[in-house]
C-alpha cells in the first residue's frame, strides 16, 4: 500500500492566529499515528508562520512513525535540521508572500547551493527528498545533487480545470515517476490532493508516500482528526481509480 504522511502545519496555523497554545500540533501528530498515518510532516518556515521551532523539537521526540521536516535551501533551517535529525527532510522553494508552496523547487541553476545542502543532511543521517515540478531537467539536476527521493508535485494536476488537463498532467506525473525511477531515484508526491482527487494519482509508477495536509485537516476540523486520517488510509487502500 502507498503509504501516507499527514502535514500538520494547518494545526500550527490556527493556533498562531491568536498566538496562543491551542491547538497543539503535537496533539495532532498523536492522533493522525493512532488513525494509521505512516508518517508525519511538518514545514519550518523561516518567517515561522505557523510551525515554531519548539513544535518540532517536541515532534522528534514523540513522532513514533516518521517526521518529515519541510525546508527551504537556508543556511539556518540546514543547522536546526542537522541538530534535531528528523528522519526525513524534503527541500521546498519559499516566498514571504505565497500562500503555500506554489511549485517545485528550481533544481537546475541552483545545483551548487542545492548539492551542499543535500551534503550536510545527508551527512547528518537524514534522508532528502527534493519537491519537484513533474519536468525531467528538474528530475536529473535532483539526481545530480545526491537526492535520495523526490516528492513530485501534484498541485497542477489537482488545479486541473478540465478532464483534458488533467489526464495530462496525470500522464506527466506517471512519466517522470518512471523517469525518477530509472535514474535511482525514490519517489514520493504531494500538494493539492483531496478525497476526491487521490485515488487517479496512486497509479504514479514507483510511488511509496503521498504528503497531504489541507484536505485532512479540514475534514478533521468537522469531523476529527482520526476519523479524517481513516478516511484517507481507506482510499489509499482501495488504490488506483480511472481518471
Ligand atoms: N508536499 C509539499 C512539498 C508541500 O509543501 C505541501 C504543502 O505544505 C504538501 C505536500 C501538502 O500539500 P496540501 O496541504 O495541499 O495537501
Amino acid at each position: 500500500m502507498i503509504k501516507l504522511g499527514v502535514n500538520i502545519d494547518h494545526v500550527a496555523t490556527v493556533r498562531q492566529a491568536r498566538r496562543t497554545v491551542e491547538p497543539d500540533p503535537v496533539a495532532a501528530a498523536v492522533l493522525c499515528e493512532l488513525a494509521g498515518a505512516h508518517g508525519i510532516t511538518a514545514h519550518l518556515r523561516e518567517d515561522r508562520r505557523h510551525m515554531q521551532d519548539r513544535d518540532l523539537e517536541i515532534l522528534r521526540r514523540t513522532v513514533r512513525t516518521r517526521l518529515n521536516l519541510e525546508m527551504a535551501v537556508a543556511d539556518e533551517i540546514v543547522s536546526f535540521a542537522e541538530r534535531i535529525r528528523p528522519d526525513s527532510v524534503c527541500l521546498v522553494p519559499e516566498k514571504r508572500e505565497e500562500i503555500t508552496t506554489e511549485g517545485g523547487l528550481n533544481v537546475v541553476g541552483g545545483e551548487k547551493a542545492i548539492r551542499k545542502c543535500v551534503e550536510r543532511l545527508r551527512r547528518a543521517g537524514i534522508v532528502v527528498s527534493i519537491f519537484v515540478d513533474p519536468v525531467e531537467e528538474q528530475i536529473r539536476a535532483s539526481g545530480q545533487c545526491g537526492a535520495d527521493f523526490i516528492e513530485l508535485h501534484t498541485g497542477r494536476y489537482a488545479d486541473a480545470k478540465s478532464a483534458r488537463e488533467r489526464l495530462s498532467e496525470m500522464e506527466k506525473l506517471a512519466s517522470m515517476g518512471e523517469f525518477a525511477h530509472g535514474m535511482g531515484l525514490r519517489v514520493n508526491a504531494g500538494h493539492g490532493l483531496t478525497y476526491g482527487n487521490v485515488r487517479p494519482v496512486l497509479r504514479i509508477p514507483h510511488l511509496e508516500e503521498l504528503n497531504i495536509g489541507h484536505s485532512i485537516i479540514s475534514r478533521a476540523i468537522l469531523v476529527g482528526m482520526e476519523r479524517a486520517v481513516r478516511d484517507m488510509l481507506e482510499l489509499l487502500r482501495l488504490g488506483p481509480e480511472d481518471l
